[in-house]
């Protein structure tokens, strides 16, 4: 079994999808393992796309991501971050095929609902700006 970091966006939250979302992954086998509320602050911001920093959008995704609380949540399943990747669809909502949750959700590139890791590198980074490892639930 493989986990990965899954995030819904100020603007998924702001819009009343939490449930939906969920909804999506636990009916496709995926099982929750951590799951939190947050407001970010800008330094957590930063560190979580860290990656994009000096990218022309960084300042306006640091804004946006910060603009509300997120939900975040570590999710574990054979495959789980292709599985989401797929699920969740590519970065431009416009773009995003129809059954994908940006697809069905979002229509916009920047705020497009849901982050999740592109890779088990990513994962190992990004759910540490959330969770302790003592937040993680065991088996069940
Ligand atoms: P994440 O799962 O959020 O990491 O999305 P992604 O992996 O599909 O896209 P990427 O990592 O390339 O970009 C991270 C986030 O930055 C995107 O989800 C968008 O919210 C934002 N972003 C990316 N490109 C643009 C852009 O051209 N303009 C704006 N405004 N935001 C962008
Ligand atoms: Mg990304």
């Amino acid at each position: 079994v493989e986990r990965t970091f899954v995030m819904i966006k100020p603007d998924g939250v702001k819009r009343g999808l939490v449930g939906e979302i969920i909804s999506r992954f636990e009916r496709k086998g995926l099982k929750i393992k951590a799951l939190k509320m947050k407001w970010l602050t800008r330094e957590e911001a930063e560190k979580l796309y860290e990656v994009h920093r000096g990218k022309p959008f960084f300042e306006e995704l640091v804004d946006f991501i910060t603009s509300g609380p997120v939900v975040a949540m570590i999710l574990e399943g054979d495959s789980a971050v292709e599985v989401v990747r797929l699920m969740i669809g590519p970065t431009d909502g416009r773009k995003a095929p129809p059954g994908t949750i940006r697809g069905d959700f979002a229509l916009d590139i920047g705020a497009n609902v849901i982050h999740a890791s592109d890779s088990r590198e990513s994962f190992e980074r990004e759910y540490k700006v959330f969770f302790s490892d003592e937040e993680i639930v065991g088996d069940y």
